[in-house]
């Protein structure tokens, strides 16, 4: 089979880096792709709102199936467009049709999808510019701190968590007439606050049936001890020491089988990921989010424990044959931490060379945000390369891990110490 990947991020390249184990394969090509990705496939340079251009290189290449890796071409409609073009439609998409995207694009909808179908998840209501009044009079009900979350896709910033009363009755107004977060925030769900532990849930579903990837936690803000500002993500631990299967158990019952049945009620396809933002509240799972793709860096820990061949599992979802798939799991911990460049998550240097990847032999090195510069490697991105490493517990992985990143240097690296310091 000839793949293509969509993307240029550490997800795309733990993607391509178990792709290319599979005895299925024949053509990997990732785009835009990385340095690291250069180094196992082929890279493409590709616009990726530009679906036209995506279909010329799919054609050209004789590519049997597109793996979409970040949920803003899912959420356009790249499914659909496959779906909708003769010359497409025998192409194998791993991803939601647009329908379904907006279990990530909308808030709302994911919001309603889930009290539709008694998924647990935090009480809320919605409000546009025309009801600001209300939204501000409803905000009066809740007690602090205030969760006002822009209803549309904002890069990951469109929630904000406010302690005063008047804070979120200014950036509500913010949100709403002044266009904060720009289209994102047409709308905005305002929600309780929820007090817990977060963690992540992962399933590959075919539309009918489902298997469940290693869980993961993931640490996304940019100082130690979960301080400072939102990143894409600095790290994370596979599996999560304190779900224990009991706790796992209630989020298959509670929230992964009522999802997938909702969606069929809904006569909602899907066929992909789904990645549930879960919040342990005392004993109880409930949902902060979903997401319509894999996280990032949660593919770095995920993929890497995963023993089952996962082209496999993707051809599984596009023939509607994952009825009965048992998934092979490394019993390992997974951790990974993020090096990023200095300065993220606001204005930070690109185009730094990279030095001693390749010293690193105890460890999985997956490219974020790099590019190859005259055979090169240069970093180009905030978040730069994540180290992978096993252990019988996230706490020897992590020290593997911290280990190879000393052979690893970049001007301005950053990276947090402290991962899993909560746990
Ligand atoms: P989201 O984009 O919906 O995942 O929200 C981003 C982050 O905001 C989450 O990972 C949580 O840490 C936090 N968050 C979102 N909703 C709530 C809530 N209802 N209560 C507490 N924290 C929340
Ligand atoms: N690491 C969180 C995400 O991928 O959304």
């Amino acid at each position: 089979m000839n793949v293509l990947i969509l993307g240029s991020g550490g997800r795309e390249h733990a993607f391509a880096w178990k792709i290319k184990q599979s005895n299925l394969l024949n053509k990997l090509y990732v785009a835009p792709g990385n340095a690291g990705t250069a180094q196992i496939a082929t890279n493409l340079n590709l616009n990726l709102t530009n679906f036209s251009d995506v279909k010329q290189v799919v054609i050209n290449n004789n590519i049997q199936m597109l793996i979409v890796g970040s949920e803003q071409p899912l959420v356009d409609g790249i499914h659909d467009f496959f779906l909708n073009d003769l010359d497409l439609k025998h192409v194998s998409v791993i991803g939601p049709q647009k329908l379904a995207a907006q279990l990530e694009g909308s808030k709302e909808f994911s919001k309603k999808f889930m009290m539709r179908h008694n998924i647990p998840t935090a009480a809320y209501q919605s409000f546009t510019k025309a009801t600001l009044e209300q939204g501000q009079r409803f905000l009066e009900t809740l007690k602090p701190p205030f969760v006002l979350k822009a209803d549309g896709l904002a890069a990951g910033k469109g929630v904000l968590i406010l302690p005063t009363l008047e804070e979120a009755k200014k950036e509500l107004t913010e949100m709403l007439s002044n266009n904060k977060f720009g289209a994102a925030s047409t709308k905005v769900v305002i929600e309780e606050f929820l007090d817990g532990i977060e963690m992540s849930c992962f399933v590959l579903t075919d539309g009918n049936n489902y298997v469940t990837l290693p869980n993961a936690k993931d640490y996304k803000r940019i100082g130690e001890g979960d301080t400072g500002l939102n990143t894409g993500g600095m790290g994370a631990i596979s599996p999560v020491p304190f779900a224990s299967d009991g706790f796992l158990e209630k989020i298959q019952q509670q929230i992964i089988k009522p999802t997938i049945d909702g969606l069929k009620k809904d006569n909602i396809p899907y066929q992909g990921f789904i990645f549930f933002g879960i919040i342990k509240v005392g004993n109880n799972p409930m949902v902060i989010e979903y997401n319509c793709r894999m996280g990032d860096p949660e593919t770095e820990v995920v993929i890497p424990r995963l023993q089952t061949d996962l082209l496999q599992l993707f051809k599984d979802v596009a023939d509607q044959n994952l009825k009965n798939k048992v998934l092979q799991i490394d019993k390992r911990s997974a951790t990974t931490v993020m090096l990023v460049s200095g300065g993220y998550p606001e204005s930070y240097k690109k185009g730094m060379p990279i030095s001693g990847i390749e010293k690193v032999t105890n460890s999985l090195v997956f490219h974020a945000g790099t590019k190859l510069d005259n055979k090169e490697v240069k970093t180009n991105g905030g978040r730069v390369i994540a180290v992978t490493s096993f252990g019988i517990d996230f706490k020897q992985a992590l020290q593997k891990s911290y280990e190879s990143i000393h052979h690893i240097n970049f001007e301005a690296m950053c990276y947090r110490t402290d991962i899993g310091f909560d746990l």
